[in-house]
Order: structure tokens, then sequence, then C-alpha cells
């Protein structure tokens, strides 16, 4: 989604520093972009549709001072250069990441009293809403501080004005923003990335907080503008989590990352000595009932923490999207659990969920990547899954330590609930220490042969059963956003419901069949297809020799609560080579954005 990067500075050519964050931000998705900085006493503004190097090649060698930037994911109003950002409105230029939801009561108001607008966007509603308050004010900052009495919905701002060349100010609510530190040049960004080139020391702004930055430095306001000491943060990671590192995509570098971030999961939530849970692991053992809630991939591994729970720790387990869960009747209560998973812990619906539960004082835990996003902060209770920077768009590590911490937990509870012996959780226990070494196995293995016979398809079908099945939709979902080939995942025993008509002569099947009791049954289901002509690539833990399958990829067997780590292997990877030969833009697929912050 729309990505915010500001600098003031010495140390540093502003418009390099702009378009260096740009440029980190790109990931998040985009469609426009756009930059504003003072030139002496005015503010210029450029902006261009399309990518980051459209922009580039406006941008003369100028003495750009404070400067504010931005990449826009289009919301309200198409993709064009009026709707990019930045907005101006009289003495405000502003970039905004964030939705306002009553942007059409204020313009119609805002235009009453003669603004008008060259754009579509509600951002250059909120350009002209300062200007009114500023007038009304004569106080940049009082202005600013006011918007939160007019506006519904998220911001993070980043504001230039007229009437202070030496400042940058900028406020967030509900919507990501930190400020960078090196020495006495500061910077604001969506996220670390965008600045990572020049420091990693950072400070996290809540909601409703102002920040000014200036060559002097930076001042942070709470909301009754009283001056506030705020934490400096360090970064872990360093500048190569957000670089390539030979590796032709993000996406590449950070499937080959798995088994390492896997391996420091696993290293982080055990207590290696005693092969036993470390104490950072929490129980979930008060639980009668736990409600998993999350979008996308992240719902995904939502659904194989299900069958684990419900199979070996007996409870029973509901995912939902958090689309749908935000705004249906919840039968939950003092019993239930309420866990939220996120890589971003910024999105939106999933933020919303988190938020219903809350209201309804139920028990929260989130499990996230990005440490002090909103969905970590607001959680009661936060696992992190420390996969560092994740870049491409396409969730991949950050998908198998959600993968890791959630078997975890659910094999703890089923050793506290005595489900498990002692022996039989050191065994699997084993399985977790050694896992990477597997993983790294898979990664080394040539998908060549059947990346040839799918990458021209138009339609190709994933099926499973139980956490084969789930594992499917997550296979299903890698390929088709990235490679733009229709996929479709169903339940093996629900193909000849309905869908079983569209298999003909050669429809590609990729058919998943590693759990144990549930192998005869798949089976049988990928005979079905397979005598009505299907094409079917069989994976499997069980190297068996049979006339159902055309291709056929062995995964090592494990435990159950291990085995999905290395069945996403190859679906990642036939997802990344089909899309690569199709040559698809495989980090920044076309319409959508890393951190989904609107609904
Ligand atoms: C798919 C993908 C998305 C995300 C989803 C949730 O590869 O990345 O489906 O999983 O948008 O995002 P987070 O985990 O940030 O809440």
């Amino acid at each position: 989604m729309c990505g915010i990067v500001g600098y003031v500075g010495e140390k540093h050519k502003t418009t390099e520093v702009l378009l260096t964050g740009l440029k980190a931000l790109e990931y998040r998705g985009y469609d426009s972009a756009g930059m504003a900085y003072f030139i002496e006493d005015t503010i210029k503004v450029s902006k261009e549709v399309g990518r980051v190097q459209n922009l580039e090649k406006l941008l003369q060698e100028e003495n750009a001072t404070i400067g504010i930037a931005h990449t826009r994911w289009a919301t309200h109003g198409e993709v064009t250069k009026e709707n990019a950002h930045p907005h101006t409105q009289n003495k405000f230029t502003i970039v905004h990441n964030g939705i306002i939801e009553n942007y059409q009561e204020l313009k119609d108001n805002l235009t009453k009293k003669g603004y008008l607008f060259q754009s579509k966007t509600d951002t250059e509603v909120l350009a002209a809403l300062l200007d009114f308050l500023y007038k009304k004010e004569n106080d940049i900052l009082k202005a600013i501080n006011q918007l939160k009495d007019y506006v519904d919905g998220s911001y993070a701002l980043g504001i230039l004005c007229l009437d202070d060349k030496d400042t940058l100010y900028a406020i967030r609510k509900d919507s990501p923003l930190i400020v960078g530190i090196e020495e006495k040049d500061s910077f604001i960004a969506s996220d670390v990335p965008a600045i990572l080139k020049y420091t990693n020391q950072y400070i996290l702004l809540e909601n409703n907080e102002i920040v000014t930055l200036s060559k002097q430095g930076y001042t942070i306001y709470n909301e009754k503008l009283e001056k506030q000491e705020k934490e400096v943060l360090t970064f872990e990671g360093d500048i190569t989590s957000a670089e390539k590192c030979g590796y032709e995509h993000f996406m590449l570098k950070e499937i080959y990352e798995q088994p390492e971030i896997v391996k420091n999961l696993v290293d982080y939530y055990l207590n290696l000595e005693n092969n036993d849970f470390s104490d950072r692991l929490p129980s979930l053992l008060k639980y009668k009932k736990i409600h998993v809630v999350a979008c996308g991939s992240a719902y995904h591994t939502g659904l194989v923490f299900k069958s684990l729970m419900e199979e070996y720790a007996e409870v029973e387990t509901i995912v939902e999207v958090a689309s749908e869960y935000r705004y249906k009747k919840n039968f939950y209560d003092q019993d239930t659990l309420v866990l939220v998973i996120s890589q971003s812990g910024e999105t939106a619906d999933t933020l919303a969920a988190l938020r219903k539960a809350k209201t309804d004082h139920i028990d929260t835990l989130a499990i996230v990547n990005v440490v002090g996003s909103s969905i970590a902060r607001e959680a009661d209770q936060v696992l992190y899954i420390y996969a560092g920077c994740e870049i491409a768009v396409a969730t991949t590590k950050a998908y198998s330590a959600q993968l890791a911490l959630l078997s975890l937990l659910a094999l703890k509870l089923a050793y506290e609930k005595k489900l498990i012996t002692k022996e039989q959780k050191q065994s699997i226990l084993q399985g977790y220490i050694h896992i990477d070494k597997k993983m790294k196995k898979l990664l080394n293995q040539d998908y060549e042969k059947i990346v040839k016979r799918i990458y021209n398809r138009q339609d190709i079908f994933f099926i499973g059963r139980g956490i084969d099945y789930s594992m499917s939709m997550e296979g299903a979902l890698k390929l088709k956003e990235i490679s733009y080939i229709n996929a479709v995942s169903y339940a093996a025993g629900e193909l000849k419901h309905g869908t079983i008509s569209l298999i003909e002569q050669n429809t590609p099947v990729i058919a998943i069949n590693t759990s144990e009791h549930l192998k005869e049954k798949t089976i049988s289901n990928i005979k079905e297809v397979k005598s009505r002509g299907a094409m079917v690539i069989y994976i499997t833990n069980e190297d068996i020799e049979g006339d159902f399958y055309d291709e056929k990829i062995v995964i090592e067997k494990t435990s159950m609560f291990l085995q999905s780590l290395l069945t996403i292997i190859p679906l990642q990877l036939i997802a990344y080579y089909t899309a690569k030969q199709n040559g698809c833009d495989i980090d920044k697929p076309k319409n959508l954005a890393k951190s989904v912050t609107v609904e």
C-alpha cells in the first residue's frame, strides 16, 4: 500500500534520500510516485504514474532542502498524475497513507468555503482541511492537532507548509509511521527499510502524536501538544535484509532464507539443552475455544494450526478471514482466545478484528513479524516470528515461520493435556531441531520438469485433504498471485460435487498427500481425476509407484507438526519458477500490495 518517506538534514542530498526511500518502499505495492521539497521559499512538486524510475527522470540536480515523498496505491480516484501524491492546497503540501472515510462530507463543506479540488483523492481534502484550520488557528501545530476532531479514518501524513520552510511536520493515526534518526538528521517513513541505508535508529510514533523535523533535530508532541521523550529503538536486521544479495528476486532470497529463520525460531521458542519448550512459548491450556483470524497466507497458516489443534490438542479451533470476522456475530466468551496472525502487523481487517475482540474483553494473542507494528502493540500478548524484513509481496519466509510457531503452540498444548507422552514430545522436538536440513534439501531439488508442464496453462487445480488441503490453498495462492495463472484449490473429496466437470484431457492437478490417515482416501480422489484425463503432479512423503500420477515430488516424512514446513517448499518454488518462465514481475505482482492497510 502507500509508502511515505521524508528527510531533513545536512548529511545527504534530499532528492537522493527520498528516491532511495521510495525504491525501498516499492515492495509495498504502488502505481504512482511523487515528491515535494523546498527550493528556497517555494515548494516544488513532481509526480508521475508508474514506477519510481519514471519520477527519477523528472528530477534535476537541485538544492532541495526539506522533502517528502510517496508511493501511491490507488483507492480514491484512478491511477493518474493528478491523483498521485503529494497534494497541495494553498500553503500545505502533503503525502498520505490511509483512508479518510468521511472525505466526501469534508470535501462538500470545504467546497462551500471556496476550496477547489484538482484530484479525486481523499488526501487533497486533508490538505484543504489543514489549510482551513491553519487560517483559523494561525499555528501549524495546532492545525495538525485538530485533524482528529474532523476526520474519520486512518492517516500517516508528511506535511510541508509554505510558512515554515525549516520544518517537516508529520502525524499518524491508525497508519504506521516511524521517525528515523541519524545524529541531527532525521527522517519519517512508513517502515524501516526506507531509511535503512542511512540509519537503523528509529522511534515508533503512537496514534495522534505529531513530530517536527528540522536541521536542529526532531521533536515529538502528544495530543495536548506537550513534548514527549520517546524510546529510540534499534532495527536488528541490517541493510542486507532489504537487499537481494545476489538473488534475482527478493522472493527467491526469502524462500532460501527459510531454513535459517525456522532454525532461529526453534532456538528461541525451545529450550534446546533440556529438549523442552522455553518459557517464551505461552500455554493455551486455559482456553476451551480458539478463534484464529487472519488474511491471505496468514489465514492459511491458521488452517494448518486448526488441524493440529483439533487432531492432537483436542481444542475446537475456528479459523476465519478477518474481513468477514470483523463484521459478523462472534460466539466467544471468557474461555475463548482470539489469535490473530499477521506478517506486517498492519493489515486493516486483522487489526479491526483484534480491536473487536478487545472491545468485547476477549483475550487476544498476536503472531506478528514486524516488531512494534499496530497489531503487535494492541494485542494482549504478542509472539514475534523474527523472520526479518520480508520484501517480496508474496509471503514465504514469514509464512513458514508462522507455521513453525503455531505448530509449537499446538504441540505444547497437546503435551500439557497429556494427549501425547513425554517420549513422543521429545521425539517430535528432535524433529524441529533438524527440520532446517530437510528444508534445505528440498530447496536444492530441480523443479524445471514440473514448471515446463504447467507454465503455459490457464487453469490449475490443487487438491488435498486435511492439512494437505490447507497447503493446497497456499500453493494455489502463491501460483496465482505471482504467475497470474488461475489456480484453485479444492478439498480432494469435494471435487466430485461439481468441480470435476472441469477436468479434461491434460488438465493440471497438483495433488498433495502427506497425512497418514488420509492417504488412501486422497489416492482414490486422485484416481478420479486421473481417469478423466488430468495431468497429475503428485507431492507426497511416501515414495510409492503408481499409475495415478504423471510427475512426482517426494518430500521426507516427518511428524505432522512439521510436515507442512516441507510441503510448502516445492509449492513456493513451482510458483516462483512458473512466474519467472512467464516473465512476470515476481516481487511486485500487479494490483497487489505488501501491507494491506485499507479494508
Ligand atoms: C500472499 C500474501 C498475502 C498476505 C495477507 C496478510 O502471499 O502475502 O495474502 O498473507 O495480505 O498479510 P499480513 O500477514 O501482513 O497480515
